[in-house]
């Protein structure tokens, strides 16, 4: 097998030569067709990561072809077309995570690789109207937009959603899967470009989050938000409480501003606020977002495909954030 190696932070990944695979017990090997990147695996080469460990193989999203199964798995695995659960060890409760929960990809081997070894509890059927690449590109974005949106934020049809900095992979499944759901779905973002994507996915408008005033321009044209869906944190956090409804819901799946600087806490009591963390899901969530991502034909936006042996242009490529939807790697080389 070929994988892609993370040595040592500011390092390139460097692709090896490793011995095959072996499934243990409960488990297979899928010889992968595509895998995508996720921020994650960017801010690990960066060293900007928690627990990082070396060597490992990065990567969370993977799509591909059940090779090998391992003691205590049926023989029918064999063959099947999957796409991957992207966490591990969830644990036993749907509210959150338990203690050993972690992202496949460092310390397990993940999917920058033409095959991965996971448990039989991590495959599911690829949505048969996604190719292997778009496939790939679903998992952790899908996900983590799925669950902020439906379990935690509870969406309903026609309410108001603001969906911040749209350039991002979770961000734009969160815009397809709320326009999908039926809501009336605004954005943000630093790039006309990336807000005219958004526009043809069927978000109502959108504003320039690095403008002065951009929330009162967006409220202007907005009205008051039932939900908003924030990755972004920082000082436009502050902004968001002022934006949402008395009663409305504001997840935050991320923080790549970093922290708030300020909130108005009298804002958050009097408006009746819920302030609610979402950090991936569970797999019944993963099967939950599958079902309607297949109900509502919903194909995840791919920026660009490289092959895996290229991952690292297109780890530069994300960290210029010019993107506009997934980079996936092909992985069969
Ligand atoms: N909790 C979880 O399970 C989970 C899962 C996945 C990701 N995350 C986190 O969520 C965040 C987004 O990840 P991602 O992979 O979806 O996206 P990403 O590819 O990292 O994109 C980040 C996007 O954030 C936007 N952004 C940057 N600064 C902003 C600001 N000040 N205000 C508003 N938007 C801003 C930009 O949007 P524009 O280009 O439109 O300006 C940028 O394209 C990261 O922090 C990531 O670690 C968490």
């Amino acid at each position: 097998m070929q994988a892609l190696v993370f040595t040592g932070v500011g390092q390139p990944l460097r692709c090896e030569q490793r011995p095959d695979l072996v499934p243990r017990e409960g488990h297979v090997v899928v010889e992968l067709k595509a895998a995508a990147l996720n921020r994650r695996d960017y801010w690990i080469t960066r060293g900007l990561y928690p627990g990082i460990q070396t060597p490992a193989v990065l990567g969370s999203d993977g799509a591909g072809i059940v090779g090998q199964v391992g003691r205590g798995v049926p023989s029918s695995w064999c063959d099947r077309h999957v796409v991957l659960y992207p966490g591990l060890g969830w644990g036993e409760h749907p509210s959150a995570q338990g203690p050993e929960f972690r992202m496949l990809g460092m310390p397990d081997d993940g999917t920058l690789a033409t095959v991965v070894a996971v448990p039989v509890g991590s495959l599911f059927s690829r949505p048969t109207h996604l190719d292997w690449q778009q496939a790939a590109a679903l998992p952790v974005a899908g996900l983590t937009a799925w669950r902020a949106l439906f379990p935690q934020a509870r969406l309903q049809p026609e309410q108001r959603v603001l969906i911040t900095g749209i350039g991002g992979g979770v961000a734009i499944c969160g815009l397809q899967f709320a326009v999908a759901a039926g809501a009336e779905v605004w954005v943000t973002s630093s790039s006309a470009r990336k807000i005219q994507h958004a526009l043809s996915l069927g978000a109502r408008g959108g504003v320039n989050y690095q403008t002065d005033g951009w929330a009162t321009q967006l409220r202007d044209r907005s009205g008051p938000l039932d939900v908003i869906l924030d990755g972004a944190g920082g000082k436009g956090y502050g902004q968001l409480i002022e934006l949402a409804t008395r009663g409305g819901r504001i997840v935050s799946y991320g923080a790549t501003a970093g922290r708030p600087p300020d909130v108005n806490l009298h804002k958050v009591f009097w408006k009746q606020l819920h302030l609610i963390g979402s950090t991936l899901g569970s797999p019944d969530d993963f099967a939950a977002m599958l079902d309607f991502v297949e109900q509502h034909h919903v194909r995840p936006v791919v920026d660009q495909v490289f092959p895996l042996d290229d991952a690292n242009r297109a780890l530069h490529r994300m960290a210029e954030s010019s993107q506009f939807g997934k980079l996936v790697l092909n992985c069969n080389i």
